[in-house]
């Protein structure tokens, strides 16, 4: 009962709020100390307190308050997610305490994506500054303000490799590639889960969605997903592992099947991968619904065989579905699910209570009660300076002719377009406890900037769309993309006389928040034609036109890179997008961004992703052939390829340099490259390497980012970049799925993005 006496005393001190600095324990966040107590606590647990622990309930109709108050009584909950304010937490836990027989505490989680109340850029936005300091910035602050919410845990980050632009959710995730993904997520959770969880100002991420949810058929939502073994080992599970082996205590596991199998229903997945390859220690956590969604899937004939099904194959906690509290009763009894099996995954759950230090103090993300948030929205609770450096980061200039950009701040400036003044969809989708009203939209962020200095005029010129199917569509669950009631002829016309009065247009085009997100998959991907007609008519105004993008995936951008004289992807950018924006426009800021997924010309081209394999006839635009692996019908290949963004300078990089010729066993070998800023201002850029393997027994990609370094370079300086190579760099998934390096020749190409590099060769013996 050592553990009673000790939470015990640890509530009665943490009820009283005098005394909440108080430290309570004494127990040791030691891998060795957890077991021993998680031992002896599931010695003294009912059969339906254990269960009780694999629930995950989110507080709402379907379980209002009353009915959780019922449940936590009855040691019938394990954990809450979606409560996001210190004091309905704080009295859910205050009835754990008083009400529950053992007193186990609940944690408390949320979709903490990118940012809690100040809302960052989207992910897909946070990829694109391959910043180290960055993402860590981003974690850091997420988890600090979740954590001052009195939130412990995250369901993030999202790793999930995508090569679809059609799927909504590559808005959340890091973009096409491995490497570059893999980094992201291991950064995510360095920097939110800190030293450790239990810390009053971190959170335990749970990484999402295993396995290789980012490669769904046709991009189309909860589609099933089909790869070889060596691809999804080679390309889709690493990130998951960069992200384990930084220490995520939570994965959460993937509503799409792999290969015909639910990944709910995977116990090579969830077992022999997750638990035996890769060590895993801490908790899986299903989807929403997904262990019902077994018999839909159609591999669980009935509830009882989905739960067994779901629990056997090493799913430990369920989210929001009810079966597991309504079968596994039973299904224990009977014995056709053992009481090891059920341990197991209730010793899971208790684990990360206790890493979280929960049972040291079941108020450890609380503080004390007196220093609860009167209003948990206060301006003093944002990180907005942060939050404006990253945005500005993340932006990636696609376009600049003559030097459009950057903007001067004097004349007239006609400010154009559905998403200018739009605070809802410069949050982007899950915008978590963030709110609109804080957010500051284009036309503040360029009123701010020019405050008595040029003269702004605005005129919205066209519904994002004027499609009734997708209004409604945006519009279901709140009113998010408000419809004008005028012609869409009429706000063209009064765009039009606006911009005629004005010596550069910016027209804020792109995607509602809402078509970027969860349950969002386009088969289109263009601008919307409302938003089309808009551009078309300000074109014709022959007034210099900068496009300023919003949206939350590659699009297909052939007729706005014709049209426009600048162009530039700000994706959702969050509470500070505005000012971000206008930092950017104004040369406040020099762009820095790179795309992390390459963006197609047309929706029919992809997946157009640039470490694709060879084929046996590879076309050469150069010297086009009838009979090689091309579309006769559109030009080929990517519009803007991965890696690419533009700088208000320019940079020169220098022929590759090579350490040594060969490198051999487990020896290193160093590739640079002297990068020089060319032009007349500061900027920064990515310096990016990938290699190549020309000859194996597998046809090896055309080339893998495998090191990229962003640097600062001052007018005229230069600076030699260098990348270091190992063997790790050069193994692949052979046809035998072993992992190996054949030796040989390979190509090391380094660059400013995928397509233009300086190449070098080695040999690996
Ligand atoms: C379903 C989504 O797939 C998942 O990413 C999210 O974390 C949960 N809902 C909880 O909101």
């Amino acid at each position: 009962m050592k553990w009673m006496c000790s939470l015990s005393l640890a509530v009665s001190l943490a009820l009283q709020p005098a005394l909440a600095d108080v430290k309570f324990g004494p127990h040791p966040l030691t891998p060795e100390a957890r077991d021993a107590y998680v031992t002896d606590l599931l010695q003294q647990m009912t059969l339906d307190e254990k269960i009780g622990q694999l629930r995950l309930i989110s507080v709402g109709p379907d379980n209002p308050k009353e009915a959780i108050r019922d449940m936590i009584h009855k040691g019938q909950v394990g954990a809450i997610f979606n409560t996001v304010t210190r004091q309905d937490i704080r009295a859910m836990q205050d009835q754990v305490m008083s009400l529950s027989r053992l007193k186990i505490p609940l944690f408390f989680a949320f979709d903490v994506i990118h940012g809690q109340r100040t809302i960052f850029p989207i992910p897909l936005a946070l990829a694109s500054s391959w910043d180290e300091s960055a993402i860590k910035t981003v974690g850091r602050i997420s988890a600090y303000e979740a954590a001052d919410d009195g939130l412990n845990m995250t369901w993030a980050p999202m790793v999930d490799v995508s090569r679809e632009p059609r799927w909504g959710r590559v808005s959340e995730g890091f973009g096409e590639d491995t490497y570059l993904t893999a980094s992201m997520g291991r950064w995510m959770v360095e920097s939110m889960q800190g030293d450790s969880a239990a810390d009053r100002y971190s959170v335990m991420t749970s990484v999402k969605h295993f396995a290789a949810y980012g490669a769904v058929e046709g991009g189309k939502e909860y589609n099933s997903v089909d790869m070889s073994p060596q691809r999804l080992a080679q390309d889709y599970l690493p990130p998951y592992k960069a992200a384990l082996d930084a220490g995520s205590g939570g994965v959460m596991v993937a509503l799409n099947s792999l290969n015909g199998v639910p990944a709910s229903a995977d116990s090579w997945l969830l077992k022999t991968l997750l638990r035996d390859d890769w060590k895993f220690k801490g908790i899986t956590i299903s989807d929403h619904g997904a262990i019902k969604e077994l018999i839909k899937h159609g591999v669980a004939k009935d509830p009882q065989d989905a739960v067994r099904i779901a629990l056997q194959s090493g799913v430990n906690m369920s989210m929001s579905d009810e079966y597991y509290s309504q079968y596994l009763p039973d299904l224990v009894k009977r014995g056709v699910v053992s009481r090891a099996d059920l341990d197991d995954a209730v010793r899971h759950v208790l684990n990360v209570k206790y890493d979280m230090g929960l049972f040291n103090d079941p108020y450890s993300h609380l503080g004390a009660k007196e220093s609860d948030p009167a209003d948990t929205n206060a301006e003093s609770r944002l990180h907005r300076l942060e939050a404006r450096d990253v945005a500005r980061k993340s932006m990636v200039l696609l376009k600049n002719r003559q030097q459009t950009l950057p903007l001067k701040k004097s004349g007239t400036i006609a400010v154009i377009g559905p998403l200018a003044d739009s605070q809802r969809d410069i949050m982007g989708s899950w915008s978590a406890a963030g709110r609109a009203q804080q957010a500051v939209t284009l036309l503040q962020g360029l009123k701010n900037a020019t405050a008595g200095k040029a003269t702004l005029l605005y005129a919205k010129g066209a519904n994002v769309t004027d499609h009734k199917g997708i209004q409604d569509f945006l519009n279901l669950y709140e009113q998010a993309v408000k419809v004008d009631s005028r012609t869409p002829q009429q706000m063209i016309d009064e765009a039009v006389a606006t911009a005629k009065q004005a010596d550069v247009i910016v027209a804020a085009v792109g995607e509602a928040q809402g078509m970027a997100h969860e349950a969002s998959s386009r088969s289109d991907i263009t601008v919307p034609p409302s938003q089309q007609a808009l551009l078309a008519a300000l074109k014709a105004t022959g007034k210099p036109l900068v496009i300023v993008l919003m949206n939350g995936r590659p699009l297909a951008l052939v007729k706005e890179d014709q049209q426009a004289d600048a162009l530039l992807e700000t994706w959702f950018s969050g509470t500070e997008g505005g000012n971000a924006i206008a930092d950017v426009l104004f040369g406040d800021y020099n762009p820095s961004g790179k795309l992390p997924m390459s963006f197609p010309r047309e929706v029919g081209q992809i997946p157009v992703y640039y470490n694709h394999l060879p084929t046996g006839r590879p076309y050469n635009p150069e010297k086009p052939n009838k009979y090689t692996s091309h579309y006769f019908d559109t030009a080929n290949g990517p519009l803007y390829p991965f890696g690419y963004g533009l700088s208000y300078t320019s940079f020169k990089v220098s022929p590759v340099t090579l350490s040594a010729k060969t490198l051999t066993g487990n020896g290193k070998l160093e590739a640079s490259v002297t990068v020089t800023n060319t032009g007349d201002r500061e900027g920064a850029t990515v310096v990016q390497m990938y290699l190549n393997d020309p000859v194996a027994t597998l046809s090896r990609p055309v080339q893998e980012l495998k090191g990229f370094q962003r640097i600062m370079l001052k007018k005229g300086e230069s600076q030699t970049v260098r990348f270091p190579i190992d063997r790790a760099a050069l193994t692949f998934w052979n046809a035998r799925m072993q992992q190996v390096v054949e030796p040989g020749e390979f190509n090391v190409m380094i660059g400013l993005d995928a397509v233009r590099t300086e190449q070098a060769t080695f040999t690996y013996r």
